[in-house]
């Protein structure tokens, strides 16, 4: 049973091949008739979401599943239960499959010790982040023509993520697809927002110049305030001076530079209106593609 915990447990190209032909299915007909089956899917969210939770949801009926959303707050969870009971309590009750986002890293490890069905990890802790990776790579496949996912295709190709990386499942799931693929990866942030080990593969720094410098991909994080201890950032000012992704920052990648994020952004802080919504962003493609991406994973998690 395929669980789906980190970035390298993802079937890279099938995952490509499969969010391909929902993209075209979804295109031809955007609401397809569903055969609706007697189950569900739980979908436990610890942690605030909107498009991830959403992408998921909709992942869930287009494979005929209704969504069962449990957040921590209106659960037994509330009550003191364990995640592994939580977990049993699902499995015993015929639950197909258990997304989960959790605050800590390696609860969907924990859940899936005792899960008698798949575990999609949709964030955990500071951890990884694995669809999210997924549907940015996904992104990144389309935008460069859809090259043989079996080579290196993204040999050559500079990407640069810059932001809170010590806090980043994000950054952590994409090093993991990017490098993969062939990319030489930049992580980028003020010292005290690095990493404390460095990062295999990854190319660290506090120069958000130079990280930047002949990108082929800029890639801004938010930074993840919930996570950080106090002092970790001295000064917002100093950071939107530094780190902020604005037009004129931008002019130092190549000409032809994309602009990643994850969302949410926090506007004028690690990106400018203008380059939020400007013609070099694929934020509004990833957003998209996060659907194709995580129907693709269910899928292939529940063997269908
Ligand atoms: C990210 C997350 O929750 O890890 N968002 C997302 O899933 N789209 C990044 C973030 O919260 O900054």
């Amino acid at each position: 049973m395929p669980h789906v915990l980190t970035a390298a447990d993802l079937p890279v190209s099938e995952i490509l091949n499969r969010a391909e032909s929902w993209r075209t299915r979804l295109q031809a007909n955007p609401t397809p008739p569903i055969q609706p089956r007697a189950a569900l899917i739980a979908l436990l969210f610890y942690e605030p979401s909107t498009r991830t939770r959403a992408a998921f949801e909709q992942a869930c009926v287009l494979l005929g599943y209704h969504p069962l959303v449990i957040t921590a707050e209106a659960s037994s969870v509330a009550k003191g239960e364990s995640l592994q009971d939580t977990v049993r309590t699902l499995c015993a009750q015929g639950i197909r499959a258990i997304v989960m986002r959790h605050p800590q890293a390696g609860a969907p490890q924990t859940a899936a010790q005792v899960a008698t069905v798949p575990i999609l990890n949709a964030g955990d802790g500071a951890h990884e982040h694995p669809t999210q990776a997924m549907l940015d790579l996904y992104t990144l496949w389309r935008h460069y023509g859809m090259p043989d996912p079996t080579t290196p295709w993204l040999a050559g190709r500079k990407v640069a993520i810059v932001g809170d990386i010590r806090h980043s499942r994000v950054a952590r799931s994409n090093l993991t697809l990017l490098t993969q693929a062939g990319a030489e990866v930049w992580l980028c942030a003020p010292p005290s927002l690095l990493p404390d080990a460095p990062l295999k593969g990854a190319t660290l720094t506090h120069d958000a110049d130079a990280a930047i410098k002949d990108a082929d991909v800029v890639m801004a994080l938010r930074l993840q305030t919930e996570r950080m201890q106090q002092g970790l950032l001295p000064s917002l000012n100093a950071y939107r001076r530094d780190y902020q992704i604005h037009a004129e920052r931008l002019r130092l990648a190549k000409p032809e530079c994309v602009v990643m994020h994850p969302g949410p952004i926090q506007r004028g802080v690690e990106l400018s209106d203008e380059v939020a919504d400007g013609a070099q962003s694929l934020i509004l493609e990833q957003v998209r593609n996060g659907v194709y991406v995580r129907v693709a994973t269910l899928e292939y998690a529940l063997a269908e």
